[in-house]
């Protein structure tokens, strides 16, 4: 027997003794991981103890149930009904603080503009960008980012041609591409994109594309695919549970290809600028950046790097170009389906500028009945219906609520484009929302569509001049035919998500 023991030792056999000791050890791992859990669901607990109400969370699904797939917004809308303009709900064991409406908003994001001006993870695109690039930059890098991006922007074009000329150039490129549809039906969408695209390409990579490149194109597709990703009812529950799911494939996983296959053309752009750059003759935002690194690389605390400066290219290309083509598509779409409201533009083109010469942006400020339109457009498309989310920077007294550092901020973007005390009509499309009785402009604080305070669009400045150029050029020369009947238009829209989509259509562009 003793040596059949021994035996059992050596070959590591189980006895009573080992099995109790193992039992010995379970039970304590697990009572010390439950005083773990409870201590770490306590100290949450007692830190957002004054947030602002909200419906109770159940525990690790938060308020699944009060919230559908694929209807955050809706479902969001529907709880401020309840709770009021500014209160909580929990994704996961994530809290949320969503602000809804003009004054909630306005509060928060410019009176509070240092405290609401931190940005959160964007589940879907974590994975790409990982805090880097302006977008999803935090502190000291987003600051630098941010203040270099604004300003290469600001000064392009200094000496060469200026970033209005570059536009109307493109516009001119477009009307030939539109000419050659000889009045056939098209689907506009990278008729649009291309030529949006363009400009911002001029910016970025020193030089517009030719329609008809394979890789350009392919580009657009990419960004236009991960655009409607990021928007689908899959990546809306994926945002609330991406930190269970991401162990998971799933088509979260399709974003990251494309975003990624779009880094790797960038990466190989600032390859081929690094190999013939000239210090002294910046020809695009590359360039610019690559001499920053230059003239910063014994600054330990410098962001200026390769990292920042593919994602922050990426940022600007991406953000340049879907946001923009999407509003034209759907401009289409609503002028369409309100004939009597493209008829005024005509009319006003035609009396302002005329058939001579090309439009040019001080044209703007005589022509109030279009830039109503464009606004009203911007306004009924809400693009980014509840922004792009973000967090507060420090612990933030919010409304007599105590917001601890780091909890996310849902501005709902939405809400306020359409909140009732701001607009006539804010539920129909209607540019009277933004004219006066006498015809004349009127502003309106509550018109957000590139959101407000510290992280406002900073593309803003282009991307309307690019909308009124894009519109007046294209409307000087053309009038929009759809294939149905202006009543059976319909302009709901495709996703509804991070972004909404336009709906897919087809129309003909007829000269005038
Ligand atoms: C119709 C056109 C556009 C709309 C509706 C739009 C909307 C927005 C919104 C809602 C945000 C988030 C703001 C926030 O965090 O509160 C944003 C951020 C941003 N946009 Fe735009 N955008 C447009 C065009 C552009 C263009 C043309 C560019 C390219 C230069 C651009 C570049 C950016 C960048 C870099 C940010 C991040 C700013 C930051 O985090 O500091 N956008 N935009």
């Amino acid at each position: 027997m003793r040596g059949h023991s021994r035996l059992a030792y050596h070959t590591g056999a189980v006895t009573p003794c080992t099995m109790e000791l193992a039992g010995a050890i379970t039970i304590f791992l697990g009572i010390y991981v439950s005083c773990l859990l409870v201590i770490s669901a306590w100290r949450k607990q007692s830190r957002n103890k004054n947030l602002p109400p909200g419906p109770t969370p159940l525990p690790l699904i938060g308020n699944f149930l009060q919230i559908k797939v694929g209807e955050t917004l809706k479902s969001l809308e529907k709880l401020s009904a309840k709770y009021g303009p500014v209160f909580t709900v929990y994704f996961g064991s994530k809290p949320i603080v969503v602000l809804c409406g003009h004054e909630a908003v306005k509060e928060a994001l410019v009176d509070q503009a240092e405290e609401f001006s931190g940005r959160a993870h964007m589940p879907t695109v974590e994975k790409n960008f990982q805090g880097f690039g302006v977008v999803f930059a935090n502190g000291e890098r987003w600051r630098q980012l941010r203040r270099f991006s604004l300003t290469v922007l600001r000064n392009f074009g200094m000496g060469k041609k200026s970033i209005e000329e570059r536009i109307q150039e493109e516009a001119q490129f477009l009307l030939e591409a539109f000419r050659n549809t000889k009045a056939e039906p098209f689907d506009p969408t990278f008729f649009l994109s291309r030529a949006v695209s363009n400009v911002i390409c001029s910016i970025v990579f020193g030089d517009r594309f030719d329609y008809e490149d394979k890789e350009f194109l392919s580009l657009l597709q990419m960004m236009n695919e991960s655009f409607k990703e990021m928007s689908t009812p899959w990546s809306q529950f994926y945002d609330m549970y991406a930190s269970f799911l991401k162990y998971f494939p799933g088509p979260h996983m399709k974003i990251y290809y494309l975003l990624e296959d779009m880094r790797k053309f960038i990466e190989r752009r600032v390859k081929q600028n690094q190999a013939t750059l000239d210090a002294n003759s910046p020809r695009d935002f590359i360039d610019c950046f690559l001499i920053q690194m230059e003239k910063e690389k014994q600054n330990p605390s410098s962001e200026f790097n390769i990292k920042n400066l593919e994602l922050t290219t990426l940022n600007l290309f991406f953000a340049g170009t879907e946001t923009v083509s999407s509003t034209l598509r759907y401009g289409f779409l609503l002028l369409m389906k309100h004939p009597e409201v493209l008829g005024k533009m005509h009319e006003e083109i035609d009396r302002v500028i005329g058939q001579s010469r090309i439009p040019a942006i001080e044209d703007r400020s005589q022509m109030p009945y279009t830039d109503a339109v464009i606004h009203e457009i911007q306004r009924f498309s809400d693009l980014i219906p509840m922004d792009v989310p973000h967090i507060v920077t420090r612990d933030t007294q919010f409304r007599g609520y105590t917001i601890p550092q780091g909890t996310e901020i849902y501005p709902m973007l939405s809400t306020v484009l359409r909140d009732p005390s701001k607009f006539k009509s804010p539920e129909s499309f209607n540019p009277r929302n933004f004219l006066e009785e006498t015809g004349q402009f009127r502003k309106n604080d509550a018109f957000v569509p590139f959101s407000s305070g510290k992280r406002i669009c900073l593309g803003e400045a282009l991307a309307r001049m690019e909308l009124f150029l894009f519109f007046s050029t294209i409307l000087q020369r053309f009038t929009l035919k759809p294939l149905v009947a202006p009543e059976d238009i319909d302009t709901k829209p495709r996703e509804d998500g991070f972004a909404k989509i336009p709906p897919f259509y087809q129309l003909c562009v007829v000269p005038r």
